[in-house]
């Protein structure tokens, strides 16, 4: 099937629509879904997700306990690259929104393969099983073709020494990590390119807040924090993020799948960028911590220094970040302070080993950091 797929029309992603979220059990992934049956017009959710140390079912449980959401609800553990699963699930749906991934830098520099396994594969059979029910639609066989949104990262960008990205700059991943989420962002575009399926992209800047697993930097010095222990801060801490709260990146994703135009990508910046350095001392400052507890540990590899997006383009289509950094910082410290269990068990499995051979180095070539310089 080749062509325009035509505007979005509400049949696929409106009220009732039946929407397929991949990853859904994850820190981003999870939010999305609870806002989505929230909203309480009849969508219904089916969730796939292979449960990586990242997914939990608890992050669901919200919806799970709720009977009216519950009904329009599923849950199926599985990999989106297992075509014998993923495919039926697409069959199913008005719309696939991927948001399943690998999704720690840090990771991906000790062991890359599970990345491009999920972020290229997993993407090539998701878009497969995408064509196949658009041939379908074609055949009259069903109403519409699904819309495919891919939930991307400003990473693809690679680092920015100045000025901001736009939609239209080159791809330049610098980490095994961002380049597995280029590399499904290119096969997203040939499928739209090549097949004419309806495909959107969305490019999130770096997010925070609750069911966050642990090992980035907001919920590991949080949490860290709380618990007296070390916080790893890598180099001079002197690099720039753009925080986006949980909350408007799953808006902002919503957004898009309902109003993107077919085979756009669309930033989503969260407008608040700052040095690690200027987050840590906010941490501190909301866990009621000081300095003497921060080590300088040697640098990530290949640390991209900042990364700074321009949120014109989703702007011009009506959509802007609500929650402001000084409101979501410290309502995050506030959630993880009151969720010990929900730490404690992120914090589990291979949690230990995974640290030790992450920070067991580096903090034992750590030193002091003078807060005030
Ligand atoms: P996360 O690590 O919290 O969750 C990822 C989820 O995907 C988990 O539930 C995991 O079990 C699931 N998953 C992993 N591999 C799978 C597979 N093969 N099949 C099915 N499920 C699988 O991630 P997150 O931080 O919520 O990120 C979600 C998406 O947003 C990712 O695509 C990521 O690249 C993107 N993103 C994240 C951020 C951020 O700051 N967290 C910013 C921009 C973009
Ligand atoms: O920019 C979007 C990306 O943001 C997402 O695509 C990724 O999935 C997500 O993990 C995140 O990537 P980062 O590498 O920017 O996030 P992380 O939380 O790992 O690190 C944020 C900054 O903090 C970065 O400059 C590295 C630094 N850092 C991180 C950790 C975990 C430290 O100094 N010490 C640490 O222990």
């Amino acid at each position: 099937m080749t062509g325009d797929p035509g505007p979005v029309d509400p049949g696929r992603v409106g009220p009732g629509a039946r929407l397929l979220v991949t990853g859904g059990a994850g820190f981003i992934g999870s939010e999305l879904v609870r806002q989505l049956l929230a909203r309480r017009d009849g969508t219904r959710v089916t969730v796939l997700d292979k449960l990586t140390y990242a997914g939990n079912r608890a992050n669901l449980a919200a919806v799970e306990a709720d009977p009216e959401q519950a009904a329009r609800f599923a849950f199926v553990q599985g990999d989106i690259a297992d075509a014998a699963v993923a495919a039926p699930l697409v069959a199913e749906a008005d719309a696939v929104v991927n948001v399943a991934a690998e999704t720690h830098v840090d990771r991906s520099i000790l062991d890359p393969e599970a990345f491009l396994r999920t972020g290229v594969i997993g993407v090539h059979v998701l878009l497969e099983a995408v064509r196949a029910e658009a041939d379908r639609a074609a055949r009259g066989e069903r109403a519409h073709a699904p819309r495919y949104l891919q939930v991307s990262t400003d990473e693809v960008y690679g680092e920015v020494a100045e000025g901001r990205s736009v939609e239209t700059d080159p791809l330049a991943p610098r980490s095994p990590y961002a380049a597995a989420k280029a590399a499904g962002e290119l096969l997203v575009h040939a499928y739209h390119v090549t097949f004419g399926l309806d495909v959107v992209i969305t490019r999130g800047s770096n997010t925070y807040g609750p069911h966050q697993h642990p090992e980035k930097l907001i919920p590991l010095f949080t949490t860290n924090a709380l618990a007296g222990e070390p916080l790893p801060m890598y180099g001079d801490g002197m690099q720039v993020r753009d925080w986006l709260h949980v909350s408007d990146h799953a808006a902002g994703i919503d957004f898009v799948l309902r109003h993107g135009a077919a085979g756009e990508a669309y930033n989503i910046a969260g407008g608040t960028e700052l040095p690690n350095r200027e987050v840590i001392a906010r941490l501190l400052a909301a866990t009621g911590r000081d300095w003497s507890l921060v080590r300088t540990v040697p640098d990530r590899p290949g640390h991209d220094r900042r990364y700074a997006m321009d949120g014109a383009k989703l702007a011009a289509l009506g959509w802007t970040p609500a929650t402001s950094f000084e409101v979501g910082l410290p309502a995050t410290v506030a959630w993880y302070r009151e969720h010990a269990d929900w730490v404690a068990s992120a914090k589990s499995g291979d949690w230990d080993a995974y640290y030790a051979r992450q920070y067991g180095d580096r903090l034992a070539a750590g030193r002091a950091v003078d807060g005030t310089a």
